[in-house]
């Protein structure tokens, strides 16, 4: 295994979050609905509006059975309410499409409405164990930090360059835990105003903080 997703699995493994609600499970639909409410909101915030949503639509046919209001009730406070009504868009094409069973690979979960190619990597991994490599905000800036990537990250050239880095740092196993590792990385040390370096499992790997650059990368959108 290459040294960054080595480092990465192993501090997950022993500091990383395992007790979330959405990671005792490997219900897909349990975890899909994680990572929609995972997308613009913190875990804190999520987590009452989870076990409410849960409470209300415990499987896929019954969210696909509800009217967009009663989906949208349970969402009012989150916010980018797109999500909701993509969420009751998708659970509805689940059973057109899928007789109801939640699509078991990431290519086919990307096909989903609302749902990007970072998002069904990330559902596809958590569910199914399938290796894929995900690119968030949090992602981009350890990668781009770790590797001293240049570049506005919303520029198409820079997130071509991400996503090339991205899947070729995958390793061959523990992608649960590799796929974690990177998002509780970058939630908890690589923050983007403090980065916490000193306990980082990435020092001395990390271009960023071995030339001072961690309040240069990612670079900010050009004015
Ligand atoms: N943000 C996006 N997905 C997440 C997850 N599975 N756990 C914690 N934070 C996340």
């Amino acid at each position: 295994m290459n040294d960054f997703a080595a480092r990465l699995v192993a501090w997950q493994k022993r500091h990383g979050r395992h007790d979330l609600p959405w990671q005792r499970t490997r219900d897909p639909y349990r975890i899909w609905l994680s990572e929609i409410m995972l997308q613009q909101t913190q875990v804190a915030t999520v987590i009452p509006y989870y076990a409410r949503f849960l409470a209300r639509f415990p499987d896929l046919a019954s969210l696909a059975a509800a009217p967009l209001a009663a989906v949208l009730e349970l969402w009012a406070g989150l916010g980018y309410y797109a999500r909701a009504r993509n969420l009751h868009r998708c659970a509805q094409a689940i059973v057109a499409g899928h007789g109801g069973n939640f699509p078991e690979s990431a290519a086919l979960i990307a096909e989903l409405p609302g749902i990007g190619k970072s998002t069904a990597a990330a559902i596809a991994a958590f569910a199914f164990g399938e290796r894929g490599a995900i690119l968030d905000g949090n992602v981009k800036r350890v990668l781009a930090r770790c590797f001293g990537v240049d570049g506005f990250p919303g520029q198409a050239a820079v997130e071509r360059e991400l996503w090339a880095l991205a899947e070729s740092l995958l390793p061959a196993a523990d992608i649960e835990a590799y796929t974690q590792g990177q998002m509780d990385l970058g939630a908890t040390l690589c923050t983007r105003g403090k980065p916490r370096c000193g306990e980082c499992p990435l020092r001395g790997l990390c271009v960023a903080e071995r030339d001072g650059r961690q309040g240069e990368l990612p670079a900010a959108r050009p004015a």
